[in-house]
């Protein structure tokens, strides 16, 4: 695939073709505006400004340009562009009138195919958008790669994803970006993140649970501490979970990639930070020495968990990962998971659930997701389910007896992990598209991933 630094370029008055954007309110007036051959091929392709609609017109003399319905012309989306940059053919573009405004970042987005593993490769070349905003591109560009890696992630199947190829994909970021990386595994996993060498030992040796980190910036910055849960598949355990429950569990690493992909949109923008990346990676497998329900977990933290069920294996792993992000305070703890089928089940596949102990940054996020539509929802972290969580026999168990408020009690679950005082953010988000939206294909995508990252630009603006 074409680099992506190669679809949005500054406008120097290049030959490109026009796009023109029609909204309904305007439709009307604009039509009776085109000359006669424009109207008419306007009319013949049904052409009435709705949303995503593109028509083409022809050129006055040569050439042609095409015609757009987008839902308000002075309220772009970043999808409002999308649509077109799939259907148009190879070639540069420019928006007639008017800056692109936020549909770059759609235009670059609607460009994803994962062709991996296709002989024929049926993307076609190109498809360049001009901007007269060009201080805008280089922000773009890095938060459609970051989009991409997410994508190129989660969609990689489990059998070319396992810990070790999460821990290639931190350690590319780590080079790519001056940062250090270390993966503890073996021995020292078992004795430092036991939860997480417990959960992944039932996978081959190849595939063996592990600790990613990554670390970046200048000591005196404050700390930024992100983590994402590393699950490469899920098949639940010895708590088996049934074939259409496990179809998608390749995308159970889903929080790490949108964890690595925000570190790297912190390092490649320089924020001033300290930067501390935490992946705990495993298979949930099953094999004769996988854990078992009713097995007794010491953390990291001291606390010893019961295990209810071994397919509740996310807020494990993350227990520790945030036990030891915690240890050194830090100013921010952002974590991101695919932890509970419930968070899917009362928001649905788009909207993730956030969980936070900190009103001002719940507020920001949620402020920053409307702003630039990548939308969140709060849930609540309500004590009073907390002894949902108690076990017979340990300091806590990993899972409610109920099937109440699920991602509730997950999310209540980590938050014993993280000390107080650190402000700390949870969203639990499905990392997954079911259906191709535009600039959205169906298939691994990052939700949430863009909220955080306008929210770090708020808190962390550059000198
Ligand atoms: N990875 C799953 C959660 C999940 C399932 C996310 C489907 C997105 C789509 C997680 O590890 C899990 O299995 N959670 C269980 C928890 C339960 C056993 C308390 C769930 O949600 O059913
Ligand atoms: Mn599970
Ligand atoms: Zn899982």
């Amino acid at each position: 695939m074409t680099a992506l630094a190669d679809l949005l370029k500054p406008d120097q008055g290049q030959a490109a073709t026009r796009l023109q954007l029609v909204d309904k309110k305007g439709f009307d007036a604009w039509l009776k505006d085109q000359p006669g051959p424009a109207r008419q091929a306007a009319q013949a392709q049904g052409f009435k400004a709705e949303g995503y609609q593109l028509a083409i017109l022809p050129g006055e003399r040569d050439g042609w340009s095409a015609a757009l319905g987008v839902a308000n012309v002075d309220e772009l989306s970043p999808w409002c562009l999308s649509k077109a940059a799939d259907l148009l053919p190879e070639g540069t573009y420019r928006v007639a009138d008017r800056s692109p405004g936020p549909g770059v970042l759609g235009w670059l987005l609607g460009q994803y195919r994962f062709e991996r593993y296709r002989k024929e490769k049926n993307s076609k070349g190109p498809r360049v958008l001009l901007t007269d905003e060009p201080a805008r591109i280089d922000e773009t560009v890095r938060i459609a790669e970051s989009t991409f890696l997410v994508r190129d992630l989660v969609n990689t199947p489990a059998g070319d994803l396992g810990p070790a190829e999460l821990q290639d994909a931190v350690e590319a970021v780590a080079k790519d970006c001056g940062a250090k990386s270390r993966t503890i595994s073996g021995e020292a996993l078992a004795k430092d993140y036991p939860m997480v060498a417990a959960v992944g030992r039932a996978a081959s040796e190849r595939r063996a649970p592990r600790l990613i980190e990554l670390e970046w910036g200048d000591q005196r910055h404050p700390r930024l501490a992100l983590v994402g849960k590393g699950v490469c598949f899920d098949t639940g355990g010895l708590d088996i979970k049934p074939s259409a429950g496990m179809r998608l569990m390749k995308k159970d690493m889903g929080g790490a990639a949108h964890a690595l992909a925000l570190a790297r949109l912190v390092m490649k923008a320089n924020l001033p930070v300290r930067l501390h990346l935490l992946i705990p990676a495993v298979e949930n497998a099953v094999s004769g020495d996988a854990f078992r329900p009713g097995d007794i977990l010491t953390s990291r933290k001291g606390l010893t968990v019961e295990v209810g069920n071994t397919d509740a294996e996310g807020r494990l792993i993350l227990a520790d990962a945030l036990t030891r992000a915690g240890e050194d305070k830090p100013e921010l703890l952002l974590d991101f998971a695919t932890l509970t089928g419930a968070a899917r089940i009362a928001l649905g596949p788009d909207l993730p659930a956030l969980f936070s102990n900190d009103d001002a940054l719940a507020g920001e996020l949620l402020a920053a997701g409307t702003e630039i539509s990548d939308p969140l929802w709060r849930m609540p972290l309500w004590k009073h389910y907390e002894e949902m969580l108690a076990s017979d026999l340990a300091d806590l168990g990993n899972v409610a007896d109920a099937p109440m408020a699920g991602s509730v009690t997950a999310a209540l679950f980590l938050q014993k992990f993280v000390p107080e005082g650190v402000a700390w953010a949870h969203f639990d988000t499905f990392a997954w598209r079911a259906s191709a939206r535009p600039g959205r294909p169906k298939g691994g995508d990052a939700l949430g991933l863009r909220a955080a990252w306008e929210v770090l630009r708020w808190r962390y603006p550059r000198g």
